[in-house]
């Protein structure tokens, strides 16, 4: 979540250069058409074969490709209707809105379909929303976040990528709105002990859900008692895959041999993997691990320098955890794991090795159950948000892009080392399928230079800037990537304005990455590819101070880049700023993509690309617009790197050239929806029709205190029991939830 500041205000430095206007009109045209011939010849071919693998298109794009064929992810089998080929983003842009409810366009119907604390299975009592519910293992946990559809064929039995009708939705839940999980709110950290009843509800409210949706005439509802319903804890057992498997560094106490671990938390951006599986970003869990003050005088100074980097440093106080779950007053090893001081004789008698368990991409299969669960060592360990996947080409290596999301950290890619196989989008054997794709290969981090170009740079223990590193001594490749944040340090890569959400697009293939905000920009740390240091001018109508530590990035913007000849594993590329977030209102130097009163948005962190549709949805998690509007979500048709021009921006006197992206026009750039109160927008995913869309609303009305627990009419947010969704009415507690939303005339999301 974000939060806003108040500071005091002066007039802003304007720089009357303007970004050049790029033909927009048109381009929502041509995307439609595109668009509507890929959608033509995957139904063709779909109706054709009649199974369930991927099916071929020629890419339309230009530059950046090499004319050999592409495929695109999950293929719809029925051909588009008649309105498919007419252009998107018809619909009547959502006005910003500060009313407790989700708004979207007339002609819409957004319904609520997976709430926290809903249940999993017939034997959990239904949920009664007043602090009083057990049994948080069967149930939706808490804040939910990324979110991706595995179809189900008509039995419900079998995968089926084209499925529409139901499927499931494996769902991250990154975080708890605690007071609201127990009825008199939680008990503060500071306390000698925390109840083992409060202690577990709240562990069990994190990890991931996977569950059974189904659409019943126009309407969606989850499958209480499907057998594929179940949830994935901090307690689940998890392997370690990769170069960390089975590594001195992971050893604990719960397994010597450090070949696994103990579950998955904070839970943030997703990945859909083309061989039909889940892949879960794990963000910021090191404040979930507490470090007693002194500990740095029973390691060795590399064990003090990864620690420190990863934010739990215990030099002089200790590193406090978020939720003391480590008091437990019912302690056992699955509470004690949370205190990862040097406590015992070696590392596999106590948990100063945990923290290496956690900051991983973690892959689920969501169709078995019984399939191992696996953490691919080899992506890194940082803050991850989503994973995105390059366009896929038979004989060609495959990318994942990911973003480390915490003030300037970094922008990095995996390159496989296996080739693309067509096959593989059927594979049955699915943990195997990522064993050779996420196992083997290379972890590349951005360079991003002034001129518009960039480098990656790969992660190797062969680079000299990491084999001479003077701040940290890597021993192995799996030093390398355990402690991928050090060595992105010494390579000298771009530190950025807190990556996000990373996507594809999918007929360019350039990346797209959100970078949110950076309360730590100021104006003499700008760069070409984070250029903005400025005073957010008024919150709340009062003018913020005009002083050099209230300039920063507060709106946040998204960078893309388009990889050289359009390969997956180059190691040069091209960038520029698609959108820069702003108020409206704001000075043209602010405001720099021009964005209108159906456009503006703050804070950009959700980023996903429709497979039916293209468009490009972007999510809002802000607190520097929120006195205005509530987050939201906007619908973009993106032209391409370099349909702008380069702009100078003043800064306040701290000069920085950029590459500003073509400005949005009414039919490239429109806002779809907007939150309830106290919300942030987070996770979508579609049906392959692109019929309906799943969003989550994550933490309506998390600013509550324990003081003010009891007292229903002080809640900030009372959505979705006040539109009728659960217990509790006008008075409800607030919960996250997954909404289903689809089109009244049953036409594509977006059109
Ligand atoms: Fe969980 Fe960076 O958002
Ligand atoms: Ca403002
Ligand atoms: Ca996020």
């Amino acid at each position: 979540m974000n939060r806003s500041v108040d500071l005091p205000s002066q007039a802003l430095p304007d720089d009357d250069a303007s970004a050049r206007p790029t033909g927009h009109a048109s381009l929502a045209e041509v995307i439609a058409s595109r668009l509507s011939r890929r959608g033509l010849l995957r139904g063709a071919l779909g109706a054709g074969t009649g199974v369930v693998l991927g099916s071929f298109t020629m890419s339309a794009s230009g530059g950046g490709d090499d004319g050999v064929a592409s495929a695109a992810p999950a293929a719809p089998r029925q051909a588009p209707r008649e309105a498919d080929a007419g252009p998107l983003l018809r619909f009547g842009a959502v006005g910003k809105s500060l009313e407790d409810r989700v708004q979207v366009p007339a002609g819409y119907t957004a319904t609520v379909l997976y709430a926290t604390g809903d249940a999993l299975r017939r034997e959990t009592p239904t949920f009664r929303n007043d602090g009083s519910d057990t049994d948080w293992e069967h149930r939706a946990g808490d804040h939910h976040d990324g979110m991706e559809f595995f179809g189900l064929d008509r039995s419900g039995k079998r995968r089926d990528p084209s499925g529409t009708e139901r499927g499931l939705l494996a769902l991250n839940h990154e975080a708890i709105s605690q007071q609201y999980l127990h009825a008199a709110g939680a008990t503060p950290n500071d306390v000698a002990a925390r109840p083992a009843a409060e202690v577990d509800k709240e562990i069990a409210a994190h990890g991931v859900s996977v569950v059974e949706v189904r659409r019943h005439g126009t309407a969606w509802r989850y499958e209480r008692e499907s057998a594929f319903n179940r949830r994935i804890t901090p307690d689940t057992r998890i392997e370690i895959a990769g170069p960390l498997r089975g590594h001195p560094l992971m050893a604990t106490r719960y397994d010597p041999s450090g070949r696994r671990t103990r579950g998955t938390i904070n839970n943030c951006g997703t990945g859909l993997t083309p061989w039909g599986t889940l892949l879960t970003g794990e963000e910021n869990w090191a404040g979930y691990f507490y470090r007693a003050a002194g500990d740095n005088a029973r390691r060795d100074a590399k064990a003090n320098v990864s620690l420190a980097r990863y934010g739990r440093n215990a030099a002089t106080s200790a590193a406090a955890s978020r939720h003391a779950w480590e008091k437990s007053d019912a302690a056992s090893d699955r509470t004690r794991r949370f205190d990862i001081s040097v406590t015992g004789a070696s590392a596999t008698e106590d948990y100063r090795n945990e923290l290496n368990g956690q900051g991983w991409l973690t892959e689920i299969d969501p169709y078995d159950p019984g399939a191992p669960i696996k953490k691919r060592s080899a992506l890194g360990r940082f803050a991850h948000e989503s994973a995105a996947f390059s366009r896929l080409v038979p004989g060609r290596p495959l990318a994942v892009y990911m973003g480390d999301d915490s003030q300037n950290e970094y922008c990095y890619k995996w390159v496989s080392t296996a080739p693309w196989r067509e096959r593989d989008r059927g594979c049955v054997e699915r943990i195997a399928c990522g064993d050779k794709y996420l196992d083997h290969g290379r972890l590349y981090v951005a360079r991003f230079a002034a001129d518009g170009s960039g480098e990656w740079i790969e992660l190797a223990l062969a680079h000299p800037a990491i084999a001479g590193y003077a701040g940290y001594a890597f021993a192995d490749q799996a030093d390398v990537v355990v402690n991928a944040r050090l060595a992105a340090d010494a390579v000298g890569a771009t530190r950025m304005d807190r990556p996000e959400w990373c996507g594809v697009h999918p007929e360019t293939g350039e990346v797209y990455y959100t970078l949110t905000n950076n309360a730590s920009r100021t104006p003499d740390k700008v760069d070409a590819a984070n250029p903005r240091s400025y005073r957010d001018a008024v919150f709340d109508g009062a003018p913020r101070a005009d002083t050099p530590a209230n300039r920063r990035n507060w709106n946040g913007h998204i960078v893309r880049l388009r990889e050289r000849d359009g390969r997956a594993d180059a190691t040069a590329f091209e960038w520029d700023v698609y959108l820069f977030g702003a108020e409206a209102a704001a000075a043209p130097a602010v405001n720099l993509s021009g964005l209108t009163d159906d456009q503006d948005f703050s804070s950009p962190d959700g980023l996903w690309f429709s497979r039916r549709t293209g468009i490009c949805w972007i999510q809002t998690d802000d607190g520097a617009y929120t006195d205005r509007t509530h987050c939201m979500m906007l619908a973009g048709l993106p032209g391409r790197v370099g349909d702008g021009g380069r702009k100078v921006l003043d800064n306040g006197g701290s000069p920085v050239t950029t590459c500003v992206g073509g400005r949005p026009s009414p039919s490239t750039l429109k806002r779809f929806l907007v939150g309830p109160s106290d919300c942030e927008i987070t996770g979508v995913t579609e049906t392959p029709d692109g019929r309906t869309l799943f969003v989550n609303i994550q933490h309506p009305g998390e600013t509550i205190s324990k003081a003010t627990i009891g007292d229903a009419g002080a809640y900030v947010s009372h959505w979705p029991g006040n539109v009728g969704y659960g217990p509790g009415g006008a008075l409800a507690r607030p919960r996250s939830a997954t909404i289903a939303i689809t089109k009244e005339d049953g036409g594509l999301i977006g059109s």
